[in-house]
């Protein structure tokens, strides 16, 4: 039987994977879509090419909690993926309350929405918990450690977790918490540092840009690659208890260890020196400073570690992360140099499609 999915999100980077995957194993795929004149539809149409049409999309908002009862009664789903949010630890700190009505009331919605139509046992659902819930705990994190927020998204996404929880709890939902570690591929958003750095790298290789700028270069992320994390995402909902599970590679590195490995995959090795806020990146063989710091990017509060141990998800999902470290940085530099080389047509095929 053919199954069906719900994907709130589907316009980011995860909803991408996650769509590829499901329409790999026969699903028919539904995604949720915020009704803006321009559509960011780039992200599915890069990934999924003529596929894309094999999608159905439909218009609904997170805030607007009778689009979500519509799209469930229409749909009909019997899995739902709650990808939505304002994802963007920084900028939550600057916009708190829209980060709130997203990441948590929108979570809410949905729930009360499964609720009120008396799917929550039938529909299974997949919520896009995160490891900023640690915040400042230290280092490796489990599913067992005290959860201390550090922002306003953090803040947003651990009442969503809780309500998950609760909801299981109380009405028996089938409603599980994937607590996610940092993923990243080509299909990153901009503003995340690693596809920042892929972008400036390959720019600065071209002779297009002079200097990347960067703030705090010692935090430590445990990156995997988004198709791995989406696939462990699809495996939570397949088991019959639902659960939360950690989803990490078990490996960390700081930012300025990516920035190594970025400019040394695009054949500009560089150096560091001097400290602090002085601190530059150089490439040594002309001299030039290609990477300095800019203290606006520093936060108000910062995560320091994150190192998960997702022995659970390998025990009970069969699950591990596949794609090294090495591997993740090269796979967006090299995506990053083709843009570099043919900018017009690959930008505008990521724009419009
Ligand atoms: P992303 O690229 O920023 O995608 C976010 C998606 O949410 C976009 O499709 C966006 O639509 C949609 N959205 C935002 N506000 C909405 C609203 N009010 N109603 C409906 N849709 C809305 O994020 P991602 O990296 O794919 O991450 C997916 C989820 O996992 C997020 O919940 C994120 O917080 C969580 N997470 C991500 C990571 C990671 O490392 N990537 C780690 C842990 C947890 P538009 O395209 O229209 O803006
Ligand atoms: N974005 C950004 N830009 N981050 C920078 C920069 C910069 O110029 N310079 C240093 N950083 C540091 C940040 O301070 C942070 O410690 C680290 O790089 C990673 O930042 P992001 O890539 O923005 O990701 P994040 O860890 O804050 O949040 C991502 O991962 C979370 C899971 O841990 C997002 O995808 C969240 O939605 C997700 O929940």
């Amino acid at each position: 039987m053919v199954k069906t999915a719900l994907i709130t999100g589907i316009t980011g980077q995860d909803g991408a994977y996650l769509a590829e995957l499901l329409l790999d194993k026969g699903y028919s795929v539904h995604g949720v879509r915020q009704p803006v004149a321009v559509p960011d539809l780039g992200r599915l149409k890069t990934l999924l090419g003529s596929r894309f049409d094999e999608i159905d999309l439909h218009y609904g908002d997170l805030h607007d909690a009778a689009s979500l009862i519509r799209l469930l009664k229409q749909v009909q789903p019997d899995e739902i993926y709650n990808l939505a949010a304002q994802s963007h630890v920084h900028v939550s700190f600057d916009v708190p309350d829209q980060t709130l009505q997203v990441n948590a009331a929108g979570a809410l919605r949905l729930l009360e929405a499964m609720r009120l139509l008396g799917v929550g046992e039938k529909t299974r659902l997949f919520q896009a918990s995160t490891s900023e819930l640690f915040g400042a705990a230290p280092p490796p994190q489990t599913e067992e450690t005290p959860m201390q927020p550090r922002s306003p998204y953090a803040a947003a996404k651990l009442y969503a977790y809780n309500l998950v929880r609760i909801y299981r709890e109380a009405y028996g939902f089938h409603a599980s918490n994937g607590i996610m570690f940092n993923h990243e591929s080509p299909l990153r958003g901009e503003e995340f540092v690693t596809r920042k750095i892929a972008l400036a790298v390959a720019q600065i290789v071209a002779g297009n840009q002079d200097v990347l700028l960067l703030g705090n270069l010692d935090a430590h992320r445990d990156w995997s690659h988004a198709r791995d994390i989406m696939q462990a995402a699809w495996l939570m909902l397949q088991k019959h208890n639902p659960d939360d599970y950690i989803l990490s590679s078990g490996q960390a590195y700081s930012v300025r260890e990516f920035a190594t490995e970025a400019f040394a995959m695009a054949g500009m090795p560089i150096t560091w020196h001097g400290d602090g806020l002085q601190e530059t990146g150089v490439d040594p063989r002309t001299g030039r400073t290609v990477v300095r710091i800019d203290p606006a990017l520093f936060r108000p509060l910062e995560v320091e570690a994150l190192l998960g141990n997702a022995a659970k998800a390998r025990s009970q999902l069969g699950w591990s992360a596949t794609t090294p470290f090495p591997a993740i940085v090269r796979e967006l530099i090299r995506s990053e140099l083709e843009d570099a080389a043919s900018p017009v047509s690959n930008t505008a095929e990521k724009l419009y499609g």
